[in-house]
This record gives C-alpha cells, sequence and structure tokens, in this order.
C-alpha cells in the first residue's frame, strides 16, 4: 500500500501511519504544486492531504485513479471537489472531534483580543512609543455579559458557546440549520435565531460553520450592514465565508468596530485593505495549532488509513 503524506505531521503520527505501509514523507515540509498533486493520485493508494492541499476537479479529473483514499488531515474538507473524487470512487475522510476545543480556545482569545484591543497595545509597547498610564488611554469594550452569536452551532460553536457562558457570562445567540438539543439549550440559554437577527442583536458574532457553496460570502456587505457599529465579527471557519473586501470596507468606514480572523479566502495572502487597518486582528491559521490537538488530528487520520488498509468500515467518512 503506497501512502502520500503531503506535509510533516507530528513524529508519534507519523511513525503510527509508517507501520501501515509503504509511506512517502513530505521532509522539506514545502506545498505540493498542483502537478504534483495530480501525479500523486496515479502513483499512490492512499493520500493524506491538508488544507493547503486544493484537490480540485481539475486535479481529480474523471478518470479512475489509482488513489482509493483521501484521509485529510483536518475537519474541513472545502478544498477538495468531493463530488469530483467520489465519481471516480475515491473516499475522503476527514478528523472530526478532536480539534473542537482547540478551535474554539481561538474564537474566544480572538474575541478577547478584537474587543480588547491587545494586538494593537502589543504593536505599540513594542514601538517604544507608549507614553505612560492615562486613565482614557486605548480605551476597550468589556466582553462579559454581552451577546455572542455564533453562527454554525456545531461542535466548535457550542464548545465556544459554552466557554463563552459559563467562562464569561455571555448570553449566546445561534443561526443553525437545525435546533441544539433542549438540555444544550437550556444549560446555554441559548436562543436561535435567523441570521439577520442574530447580525442585529449581537455584539460579538462568531463564524463556525463549514465552508460550503451555500455560506460562501455568506457575511457581505449587506449582512454587515446589519450589524451594530460597536459590534466585532469573529472567523475560525474558512476564509470565504465573509466576503473579505467588504469586511474592510466596514472595519474602515466603522459600521462594526473589529473584526478577528485566523482564515482568509486566499491563504496565505491577506486582503490589503485588511492589513493596513488596525482594528482587526489577523492570525495565521492556528485554530487547530496545539501539540495536543495536531498529534490527536494525525492519529486521527491514522485510524481512517488503517480501516482502509484493513478493508473495515471508514470512520470518519465525509
Ligand atoms: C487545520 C482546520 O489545521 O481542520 C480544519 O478544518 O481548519 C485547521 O484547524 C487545517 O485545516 C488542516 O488541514
Amino acid at each position: 500500500m503506497k501512502i502520500l503524506v503531503t506535509r510533516r505531521w507530528p513524529e508519534a503520527a507519523e511513525a503510527r501511519l509508517g507501520q501501515l505501509g509503504d509511506v512517502t514523507l513530505n521532509e522539506d515540509d514545502l506545498p505540493l504544486s498542483s502537478d504534483a498533486l495530480e501525479s500523486a493520485l496515479d502513483e499512490y493508494d492512499v493520500i493524506c492531504p491538508t488544507v493547503t492541499d486544493r484537490l480540485d476537479g481539475r486535479i481529480l479529473g474523471s478518470h479512475p485513479r489509482k488513489a482509493r483514499l483521501l484521509a485529510n488531515f483536518g475537519v474541513g474538507v472545502n478544498h477538495i471537489d468531493l463530488e469530483a473524487a467520489r465519481a471516480i470512487g475515491i473516499a475522503i475522510t476527514n478528523t472530526p472531534g478532536v480539534l473542537t476545543d482547540a478551535t474554539a480556545e481561538i474564537a474566544l482569545t480572538l474575541m478577547l483580543m478584537s474587543a480588547r484591543r491587545t494586538a494593537e497595545g502589543e504593536r505599540l509597547v513594542r514601538s517604544g512609543k507608549w507614553d505612560g498610564w492615562r486613565p482614557t488611554h486605548m480605551l476597550s469594550v468589556q466582553v462579559t455579559g454581552k451577546t455572542l452569536g455564533i453562527v454554525g452551532m456545531g461542535r466548535i460553536g457550542t464548545a465556544l458557546a459554552r466557554k463563552a457562558r459559563h467562562g464569561l457570562g455571555m448570553r449566546i445567540a445561534y443561526c443553525n440549520r437545525t435546533r441544539v438539543p433542549e438540555s444544550v439549550a437550556v444549560e446555554l440559554g441559548a436562543e436561535r435565531l435567523e441570521l439577520v437577527d442574530l447580525l442585529r442583536r449581537s455584539d460579538f458574532v462568531s463564524l463556525n460553520c463549514p465552508a460550503t457553496a451555500e455560506t460562501r460570502h455568506l457575511i457581505d456587505e449587506t449582512a454587515l450592514s446589519s450589524m451594530m457599529p460597536h459590534s466585532h465579527i469573529i472567523n475560525t471557519a474558512r476564509g470565504d465565508v465573509i466576503d473579505e473586501q467588504a469586511l474592510a470596507g466596514a472595519l474602515e468606514a466603522r459600521h462594526i468596530a473589529g473584526a478577528g480572523l485566523d482564515v482568509y479566502e486566499e491563504e496565505p495572502n491577506v486582503h490589503p485593505g485588511l492589513l493596513k487597518l488596525d482594528n482587526v486582528v489577523l492570525l495565521p491559521h492556528m485554530g487547530s495549532g496545539t501539540v495536543e490537538t495536531r498529534i490527536a488530528m494525525g492519529m486521527r487520520a491514522v485510524d481512517n488509513v488503517e480501516a482502509f488498509v484493513n478493508d473495515r468500515a471508514l470512520p470518519d467518512e465525509v
């Protein structure tokens, strides 16, 4: 069984995968070109991609390939054309569940950073231009007790709601295709709203939905104009859930107060309109980036490869 891992994984996960077949690792850890990805489909039985591998319909093609499994390292699979892969008999798996708390932590971090202007404050101290304390210096807004509107109340959205509710006494609103179980709604005091009402009523909006054709540019100029001028938007989902151009415009015109982003439309490129603004916190897609979580993600991907190699049902087939 020939297996390709497209980026470096934590050592323990690479070592375990090594027991399952003839494994090729990416020693240099550089992203694969689309040509290299395309050839890999004819050379390997299993490919373990990540978010940096765009496996679109053109690369997957419409004729049968050697590859039979794409065991994605990560929960989001919007970089893979699922229909095109399935049409040529390639199964796809992901790594759900193991990155829930790590990603919710980054959403919480961004919310606090954006509200409390901490990135701006840090830049000021490092610039050497801080001239000392005064009662009106760098005032920000308190997060405790405010309303958090969560778009996408799956595992990560719910974990964020718990931390915000129990840690910061926030009121929770959410927008989701389905209702959360009654016990969760009661525990969190969570109110289900239509998107436009959630945007109108939330002091903080956090995007935790998957990237699909339906959620592409869900937050566009119109959506942003529904938000309150003191509100902040947080995105740890996928870049293209927000229209970055519209977001840069809304932040610059102060139609909303701030934003905290971990993901971008064209990673690793960030919209130049955002880079020049002080009221946006920019992180380099580090939501799941804890040692514990990255090991767990690798192990979960290996679980799927192991099931495939042993002809068992895939635990996390997408
Ligand atoms: C991953 C993520 O690090 O799992 C996801 O969907 O967004 C990240 O936390 C990355 O996508 C790995 O492929």
